[in-house]
């Protein structure tokens, strides 16, 4: 694959070099966010999977620290998730601070077995030691991975549950555990809704309804290939836990299938091309629940041109629940750690007028008027190539242009994203920065993430506005400063 100059993102973390996938081991430590994510040491095609580690205050920023888990001799180091064990339920503290706890996937390198081990950390998540007695959980599966574990509350007690897939068979088991070291099955949900890829990186927690008190519980599941956008996706359900079993508000019809028309019928984190393995944080509270994805696809993740690094993660989006018309409850996302700024909102007349972005910046729209408001906005490099169009109608298409940077059948492609019904004003927020954009439209009920390989963030746009139609917008400039949050 080509290697040519990639400008670095400033809003998104990308590792010093080599390849990085998946977010794994998620967690806020009360001070800080931790972030651990599928690493290659080696190299960057996707190999010697280990776990790297980042640090950040506000989710923007993140400072790379050394391998946190190294992979070994004949198991790879795949996916999975942290907590902090503060009731020294696994044993592994030593009285003085509580043990942060890993469960990961350890995958044979010869690919006959994937089963889930452990590793603990007393200084607060840097340094990890393997448990002597891995694996935890072994069911001679070679496709048993990715377990994310939470913490379950109830009136009748407290225990760890965990979430897994049995990624061919497209189904996510649960598993209870009182001292992290012995697993107990209790249910399996699925095939359920889309499932022509396999499963892989589930997530359980739960989300608060806007305007209520009610908590509801969200299982997300990451699908490949057979995204709606095609490739990686990530779908999610909405119902209830009962400490023991997943139930869907609604059953959703099985899915088999690679079209747009089918899938669109299902609920999608997002519905562009590079938004995976989305999971959450442990540590902090159902109201501040936030999800980070790797930006790639595993369609051309190993053949895009890169400069010694390979891959990005997305922004980070805290979630809640919105109940809309029909009475169902759909994940509201709204981008963290953005600057603040005053700027002015300015009316577009019909026609096309240029806008001047800067980089990297965030343009928000609110476009109404007839047929939900007709606009286009077009986005160029310096050079005035066209990088990508979005068309805003009442649907949402997002054309991601062949610009000569990446050398892949895949890459060019057209992602469509229906809107709520009962919009009325529709917003858009687009947030552009080197080697991607990302989408929010109607107050964050829906979420297109694509990445620009090797673009610069544009320099301008070309906003189109039909006759009837009326827009106003106005250009955020972001620095490297990011909000407290
Ligand atoms: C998802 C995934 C996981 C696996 C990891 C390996 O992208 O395939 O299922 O644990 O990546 O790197």
């Amino acid at each position: 694959t080509q290697l040519v100059a990639v400008k670095r993102p400033q809003l998104h973390f990308t590792a010093k070099k080599n390849w990085i996938n998946d977010p794994n081991g998620l967690f806020f430590d009360g001070k800080q966010y931790h972030m651990y994510f599928q690493h290659n040491p080696n190299g960057v095609g996707h190999g010697y999977m280990s776990w790297g580690h980042a640090v950040s205050t506000d989710l923007v920023n993140w400072e790379e620290l050394p391998i946190a888990i190294l992979h070994g001799d004949v198991a790879d180091i795949f996916s999975g998730s942290i907590v902090v064990d503060h009731e020294n339920t696994s044993g592994f503290g030593d009285g003085t601070v509580p043990p942060v706890i890993a469960i990961y996937t350890a995958a044979a390198k010869d690919e006959s077995n994937q089963s889930q081990a452990i590793a603990y950390s007393l200084d607060g998540g840097e340094t990890f030691t393997k448990y002597e007695q891995n694996p935890v959980l072994d069911r001679g599966s070679k496709d048993f991975r990715d377990p994310k574990v939470i913490r379950y509350e109830s009136e009748r007690g407290s225990y760890w549950v965990m979430v897994a897939v049995e990624a061919i068979e497209r189904r996510v088991l649960v598993y209870r555990s009182e001292n992290f070291k012995d697993w107990t099955e209790l249910s399996s949900f699925g095939p359920q809704s889309a499932i022509a890829g396999i499963w892989e990186c589930p997530d359980l927690f739960q989300l608060p309804v806007a305007g209520t008190d009610q908590l509801k519980w969200v299982l997300i599941v990451s699908l490949n290939p057979g995204g709606v956008a095609g490739g990686s996706g990530t779908q999610y359900f909405i119902g209830e836990f009962d400490g023991t079993s997943f139930t869907p508000d609604q059953d959703q019809q099985v899915r088999d299938s690679f079209e747009f028309e089918s899938l669109k019928q299902g609920n999608w984190l997002d519905w562009g091309r590079d938004f995976y393995a989305g999971v959450s944080f442990h540590g902090l509270p159902a109201d501040q629940q936030t999800v980070i994805a790797w930006m790639s696809n595993w369609d051309y993740a190993r053949e895009l041109p890169h400069d010694g690094w390979r891959g990005s993660m997305s922004t980070a989006r805290r979630l809640d629940l919105v109940k809309n018309s029909d009475g169902k409850f759909e994940i509201r996302q709204c981008i963290l750690g953005l600057p603040a700024s005053e700027v002015a909102a300015s009316v577009a007349p019909a026609g096309e007028g240029r806008i001047e972005l800067g980089s990297p910046a965030l343009l928000e729209l609110a476009v109404g008027g007839d047929a939900n408001g007709s606009a286009a906005l077009s986005l160029f490099r310096a050079d005035d190539t066209l990088i990508s169009e979005l068309t805003i109608e009442s649907e949402l298409i997002q054309h991601r242009r062949e610009t000569g940077k990446v050398d892949h059948e895949l890459y060019a492609s057209n992602q469509r994203m229906p809107l709520p019904a009962d919009t009325g004003e529709l917003t858009v927020q687009v947030l552009v920065d080197h080697g991607s954009v990302e989408i929010l439209a109607a107050n964050g009920l829906r979420s297109l993430t694509d990445q620009l390989t090797g673009e610069e963030a544009p320099a301008y746009a070309t906003l189109r506005v039909a006759t009837g139609a009326s827009v106003t917008f106005k250009v955020l400039p972001l620095s490297d400063k990011s909000v407290e949050l």
